[in-house]
């Protein structure tokens, strides 16, 4: 019964809709290692929407002129509506959220939040943008990949999405080489080699060869905030 309940609190089935009007940019990242075995074993569902599939008339329009004049196209409020509200019609989510520019930059702390999530929307921007009505109604989190400019959101759903799968329990088999990545204890993470132990006289730290785990782990943590020191001493505030 125990390892049932937790079978069943570990394996909780994921679900992330990703709406665009061009999924194809996204096929291959999220077709392949981590979030390809992700969706393996059946703990990540990941599904791609086609916004011109909701478009309007017989062009299946979803964008439109700006009101009030300038340059660019804005996607148009009926194609997301109609997208998000059937999507919702079949099950609850727990955030419906832009990629934009202007949203809450990433980081580690946001990817951990949403892995606890069941069923996400990422919407991706285009264009000049979307109707303002959309972001106002339906959005429930924005969110920024960094301060630049993308063509789109497709690439930052794609990172997104990738950061989350790695995440969930169950999908890296050694749950710890999720949890020591860099940020995740608030530091950069310390360097790692592998063989061989001398490689043209450029040698592995004694230390790591010794087989001493306590004095690895003190190792390990000098470096990280030595290396945390010298690259993002905003991280150590
Ligand atoms: N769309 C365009 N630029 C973006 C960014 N930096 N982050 C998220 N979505 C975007």
């Amino acid at each position: 019964m125990a390892h049932f309940t937790e079978w069943v609190t570990r394996y909780i089935m994921h679900r992330i809709d990703i709406i665009s009007v061009q999924p194809k940019l996204m096929e291959s990242p999220l077709n392949h290692s981590i979030v390809q075995r992700a969706k393996d074993k059946g703990i990540v569902e990941i599904v791609l929407h086609d916004l011109k599939d909701y478009g309007l008339g017989k062009y299946r329009q979803v964008d439109d002129t700006v009101y009030g004049g300038g340059a660019g196209m804005v996607i148009r409020c009926e194609p997301v509506f109609d997208c998000i509200n059937q999507l919702k019609s079949e099950r609850d989510y727990d955030e419906v959220i832009y990629m934009c520019p202007d949203g809450e930059v990433y980081n580690q702390g946001t990817a951990n939040q949403l892995s606890l999530k069941r069923n996400l929307i990422i919407l991706c921007g285009h264009y000049k943008g979307i109707d303002q009505r959309i972001r106002d109604e339906i959005i429930t989190k924005e969110i920024s990949i960094g301060d630049y400019v993308l063509s789109g959101g497709e690439l930052a759903a794609v990172v997104i999405a990738d950061s989350i799968c790695r995440l969930i329990p169950g999908v890296i088999s050694d749950e710890e080489s999720a949890l020591t990545d860099s940020f995740q204890d608030g530091l950069l993470a310390p360097p790692v080699y592998t063989r061989p132990a001398d490689y043209k006289g450029l040698k592995v730290p004694e230390v790591l060869q010794s087989g001493h785990f306590a004095k690895i782990e003190t190792w390990r943590e000098e470096q990280a905030l030595k290396i945390t020191e010298e690259r993002r001493p905003d991280l150590l505030d």
